[in-house]
């Protein structure tokens, strides 16, 4: 008999990342395809990592919001979020977005989940009926405190009385509870100041929330008294499990697979996510998530992109002028994930010419034109002791420690530093002046291998030109098909190849 052999064992790695899902009484702008973009950029460069990844986005539409939009608009809310919907998935289209799936709120899987949910934790009698007798926010489709009634008004949102039978989640007794979970989970919220803000808002006391209202009928109705519709908050952040497979009987293995997940969230909703939500989890026996990556605002002159302001910006208008990967770039490169952003079209404009148009855009054409010339077009192998090849290494290490971070503005940094070594390389050698010859070939097949490295890494932010990169530097196949983090070490591209020159990457726009 033979000897048993050792098995290899392979670990993939799972990664459910989720957005929040997008009010469909408005079209998207710019701050949505912000969160979009950074998840999408996370996930693919998840996937080249090799993990099995989940990238979730979609739409909330139920709650007041909409059933006024609908009704201005004179139609019904499903009529209406139908139409909104399209918005989004054309807007995610446009821009590149690979999202496994897209989740509606109105969807029938949905309506089971967040049954389920609400019958859980009925059940551990965490929730109870009560009255509400206060102010509420339309605009934030939230309770307010009478003391800050005059605040959210001054800022523009509609503030309403009203009194109501509600049924409450009683968050007042997760406290305890909240607080020892995240003691066990230190490290779970990014960045630690949001951590620090969620673990201040909990130390600070719990209301009860209202989870049901009887004043509107646009949402799920409570599965053990039909008179009440499921509040909006309570609904939309059901969504996560929804899509993971939670509710319907026979998906068990299918939510094991993909819960818990990860959330991308702007600040304005942590307070959902990182209390309401992992107390709503813990009441009905559920794990909380995995981890939270919370991001600034994107302003615009300085406010927050509002309806009532009218400075909305819409992705397509940019586009228009930047193409795909110009837009995904700046979002990713110029505004960091933590802090607010000011977004401003002259910094795009510049920072487009700057490490488009000439960094990336002359690298390419200039390795093409001097290949064609000095080697017939056929681009010559990388030298192995190449200066280049520490430089690359460091920063591959670097690029790939930023994406892990969900940082993708330091991994474009650290890209784009590659990306001027390399032209500083050819700047130091001039191969277009010197004869044809090994010299001119090593001094190419570096700058060619240095395509190659730049391909992988900035292939999670701009995904189209990454491709063309690959392609025109005579690679096959697909630059997503590879893997980090072997296709990041230095001697990949083997020589032998036709190179070709191409239209340019991006085209300089003039101020
Ligand atoms: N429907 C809720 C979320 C429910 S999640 C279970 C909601 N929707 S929203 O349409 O208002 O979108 C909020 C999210 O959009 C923010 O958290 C953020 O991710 C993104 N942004 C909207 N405006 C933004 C900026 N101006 N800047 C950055 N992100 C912005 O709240």
């Amino acid at each position: 008999m033979r000897a048993a052999q050792p098995v290899a064992c392979v670990v993939v790695a799972r990664f459910y990342l989720t957005t929040p899902i997008f009010y469909v009484n408005d079209a998207p702008h710019i701050g949505h395809a912000y969160t979009t973009l950074i998840g999408d950029a996370t996930t693919r460069w998840r996937r080249l990592r090799g993990d099995d990844v989940f990238y979730l986005t979609g739409t909330d539409e139920h709650g007041l919001k909409v059933q006024q939009a609908a009704e201005a608009n004179g139609v019904t809310p499903l009529e209406w979020a139908d139409r909104t919907v399209e918005r989004f998935k054309d807007a995610w289209r446009l821009l590149d977005i690979a999202n496994d799936e897209f989740i509606r709120t109105t969807e029938p899987r949905h309506y089971e989940a967040v049954s389920a949910l609400l019958q859980a934790c009925y059940e551990a009698g965490d929730i109870e009926l009560g009255t509400y007798r206060g102010w509420y926010s339309i605009s934030d489709e939230e309770y307010v405190a009478a003391g800050d009634v005059e605040e959210y008004r001054s800022r523009g949102r509609k503030v309403v009385e009203m009194e109501e039978e509600n049924y409450f989640f009683r968050l007042s007794r997760f406290q305890d509870r909240l607080l020892s979970w995240y003691a066990d989970h230190p490290d779970v919220i990014h960045p630690a100041s949001r951590r620090n803000e969620a673990l201040g808002l909990i130390k600070g006391g719990l209301l009860d929330f209202s989870v049901s209202r009887t004043s509107l009928s646009w949402g799920v109705p409570i599965p053990w008294d039909p008179s009440h519709v499921t509040y909006v908050w309570f609904d939309a952040l059901t969504n996560y499990i929804t899509a993971a497979g939670y509710g319907p009987p026979g998906h068990e293995d299918e939510f094991a697979r993909w819960w818990p997940g990860t959330h991308l969230i702007g600040k304005d909703i942590s307070r959902f996510h990182c209390v309401y939500w992992p107390a709503m989890l813990l009441s009905a026996g559920l794990e909380p998530p995995k981890d939270w990556y919370v991001h600034g605002w994107l302003l615009v002159g300085g406010e927050k992109m509002s309806k009532t302001a009218l400075n909305q910006i819409a992705p397509a208008d940019l586009v228009a002028d930047f193409g795909v990967d110009g837009f995904r770039y700046h979002f990713l490169a110029d505004c960091p994930v933590g802090p607010d952003s000011d977004f401003s079209y002259e910094a795009m404009l510049a920072r487009y010419n700057a490490d488009l148009a000439n960094n990336l855009g002359n690298l390419l054409s200039r390795v093409a034109t001097v290949v064609g010339k000095q080697c017939g077009g056929v681009g010559p192998a990388p030298d192995a002791d190449s200066p280049l090849a520490e430089t690359a290494a460091a920063i591959a290490a670097a690029a790939s420690a930023a994406w892990d971070e969900v940082q993708p503005s330091e991994a474009l940094a650290a890209t784009w530093q590659l990306i001027r070594a390399t032209n500083a390389h050819l700047e130091a050698h001039e191969p277009w002046k010197a004869a044809p010859g090994p010299a001119v070939d090593r001094v190419l097949g570096d700058a060619l291998e240095a395509l190659r490295i730049v391909a992988v890494l900035a292939s999670p932010a701009t995904p189209g030109t990454a491709q063309t990169v690959w392609q025109r530097i005579g690679l096959p196949g697909a630059v997503v098909d590879q893997r980090v983090p072997a296709a990041l070490e230095w001697g990949g591209y083997p020589g032998g190849l036709t190179v070709t020159k191409g239209a340019p990457l991006f085209p300089r726009l003039q101020p």
